[in-house]
């Protein structure tokens, strides 16, 4: 039996990186999308080649809290187990705090850090009662070290690394581990939207002189939630060039 891993965004930028390099490992991923993305999920599955063993497409909406309650409850009753949860789903809504509005606020908090709440909470008992299971949350750099036009972004991100931490604390002596992905700059959609001035003045500053490749990232989650990241819990994985050291 393969290994079941629930990825949320996971044909996104850096979700769709993730679902591959975790499909060419061994797991069969349950990859999450919401209506608008339907075709280019379905799309993407395609041009990969993935068949229905290696890849399930799940309707569900990250920010609803009842419908993730619903749709992972009968998600673990027909796959029998998640054994890896990869939280990737997210947005930006930059802008100046003193421009931003409560809808730039509550939506990335919605989705980037709320949604945490929604997805892991059905799935950690099962991992718990199973004692085994592997949790990544996809933080960022800026929820480390703060962006100006950020707020709302750096607060979701730096409260998803507390979430890690405490949540860790609870699984450690069941043998499930929780672990952040702290990527810098990647080359995604995501990024691709910024202002072109800003993003070349921020790919100055990386000492490794380039962005991240979405392939960068899924390396070190794949090493998380390998056999070989066994013993690691809590910990925020950088993956930024060197843009910032803590
Ligand atoms: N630090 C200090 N001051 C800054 C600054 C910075 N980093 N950036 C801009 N400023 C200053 C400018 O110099 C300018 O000053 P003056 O008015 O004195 O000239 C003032 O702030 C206004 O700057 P902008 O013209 O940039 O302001 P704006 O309101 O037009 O745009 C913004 C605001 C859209 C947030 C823009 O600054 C921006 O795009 N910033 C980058 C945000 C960012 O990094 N987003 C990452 C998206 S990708 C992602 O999030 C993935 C990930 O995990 C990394």
């Amino acid at each position: 039996m393969k290994k079941v891993a629930l990825i949320t965004g996971a044909t996104g930028g850096i979700g769709s990186a993730i679902s591959s390099q975790l499909i060419n490992d061994g797991f069969k991923v349950i990859a999450t999308y919401i209506k608008p993305m339907y075709d280019h999920s379905v799309e993407w599955v395609k041009e990969k080649g993935f068949s229905d063993d290696q890849i399930r497409l799940l309707e569900l909406d990250v920010t609803k809290v009842d419908e993730c309650q619903a749709t992972l409850t009968k998600l673990l009753e027909e796959e029998g187990s998640v054994d890896v949860l990869v939280n990737t789903a997210g947005i930006t809504r930059d802008a100046q705090f003193k421009k931003m509005t409560a809808d730039d606020w509550q939506a990335v908090i919605n989705t980037n850090l709320n949604s945490v709440f929604n997805v892991t909470h059905p799935i950690f008992p099962s991992m718990l009662e199973k004692k085994s299971g592997r949790i990544v949350n996809i933080t960022s750099v800026n929820g480390i070290k703060g962006q100006f036009g950020q707020t709302n972004y750096s607060a979701a991100k730096a409260g998803m690394i507390g979430f890690t931490k405490a949540l860790a604390l609870e699984g450690a002596k069941y043998g499930v581990t929780v672990n952040a992905v702290a990527p810098g700059y990647t080359a995604t959609p995501m990024v691709a939207k910024m202002r072109e001035d800003v993003l070349d003045a921020i790919k100055a500053e990386i000492p490794m002189k380039r962005l991240a490749t979405p392939e960068d990232i899924a390396n070190a989650v794949a090493y998380l939630v390998s056999d070989a990241g066994a013993y690691i819990t809590g910990e925020t994985l950088s993956v930024n060039g060197g843009l910032y050291m803590h």
